[in-house]
């Protein structure tokens, strides 16, 4: 497993990390819990050393299974996790307040339980899980994230910003005010690539890249016969015509893979790999053999410069989270 420095914070992550969002069910459906920590600690014996999570992943659910893991290998790697908006709007309406969304004993508060979830004195990387920039003018948030930072009880911040928006966090960037960015980041959702990932890479920020199987249709396992389980996430994600045109755009991926590259997943892997502004890419995996077939796409060469401008003409600008 390659490793990558995570921008600013120096630390040195594994290029492939591990999505946490599924195995802590939740609005992401059903998962076998003895499956999901087996699917954690085969990702930890490869070399998987950064973990992103949320509170909100199952109520902390998430986390519980992630100190599970630890337990089960004896030890711990670098652990991103998130603060939940108390506002509940996914994403923040307009005219939302950073005094709404994350007023400061709601961060504190949530920051002491993903702690005992996780069961650590101190979260590696805290985030935000929604962000406007509007917000960076208010001083409560900030004052909460420098005391918890002072108390020790968290080392690095950062945001993960909403989804198919890389614009919305460009002045946060410039701020100095974060470590680390979680943005979306995939074949189909090319856009980061325009402001958002220059501007990292000036300012030295993080980057974490995430859903780069747009929700599993880049892995290439989906077919226009696939079913979902009810009230699963998936379901409402591909729901009506869009698994069709999904498989329709995933099969046009088919003869790009050649060489060391067999599957589309290792194609979408390696897109996002191949950035050099990317610190880490976030699978969401909830079986050992995912987290097998993902880690290997960390061996061998980036992306070369040709498949990278045919992979261009595959951007497909939508928003399937409405
Ligand atoms: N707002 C936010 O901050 C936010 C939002 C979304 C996601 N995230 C983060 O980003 C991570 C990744 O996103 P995601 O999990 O939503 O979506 P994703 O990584 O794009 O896709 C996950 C799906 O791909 C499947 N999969 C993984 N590896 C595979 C393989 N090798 N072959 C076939 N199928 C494979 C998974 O199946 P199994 O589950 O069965 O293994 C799952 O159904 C999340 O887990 C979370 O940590 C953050």
């Amino acid at each position: 497993m390659e490793c990558r420095r995570l921008g600013r914070t120096d630390v040195q992550v594994a290029e492939i990390g591990f999505g946490a969002w599924g195995i802590g069910k939740g609005w992401w459906g059903k998962a076998d819990d003895t499956l999901s920590v087996r699917a954690l600690v085969r990702a930890l014996e490869l070399g998987v050393s950064f973990i992103d999570t949320a509170y909100a992943y199952g109520d902390g659910h998430s986390e519980r299974l992630i100190a599970k893991a630890f337990k089960e290998v004896r030890h711990r790697v670098f652990v991103a996790t998130k603060v939940p908006p108390k506002s509940a709007d996914w994403p923040p309406k307009p005219g939302t307040t950073a005094r709404q969304a994350f007023p400061a004993d709601w961060i504190i508060t949530h920051t002491e339980q993903s702690l005992q979830h996780l069961q650590a004195e101190r979260l590696d990387l805290q985030q935000f899980h929604i962000w406007r920039d509007e917000w960076l003018g208010e001083p409560e948030w900030q004052e909460a994230v420098h005391r918890l930072k002072r108390q020790g009880k968290v080392q690095f911040f950062g945001v993960s910003i909403m989804d198919h928006q890389p614009g919305s966090a460009l002045e946060l960037v410039k701020s100095g005010l974060v470590d680390t960015i979680q943005v979306i980041y995939n074949i189909f959702d090319q856009s980061p690539e325009e402001a958002l990932f220059p501007l990292c890479r000036a300012q030295d920020v993080g980057v974490i890249a995430r859903v780069p199987f747009d929700e599993g249709g880049l892995t290439g396992r989906l077919s226009p016969d696939t079913t979902f389980p009810r009230d699963s996430f998936q379901g409402f994600y591909f729901r009506e015509g869009r698994l069709q045109e999904t498989c329709e755009r995933v099969d046009r991926l088919k003869p790009l893979l050649e060489g060391e590259i067999k599957t589309v997943a290792q194609l979408a892997l390696k897109f996002c790999l191949s950035h050099p502004a990317v610190s880490t890419v976030i699978p969401g995996m909830r079986r050992p053999e995912h987290v097998e077939a993902n880690c290997s796409a960390s061996d061998g060469e980036p992306l070369g410069s040709e498949p990278l401008a045919a992979l261009r003409a595959h951007a497909w600008p939508r928003n399937f989270y409405q």
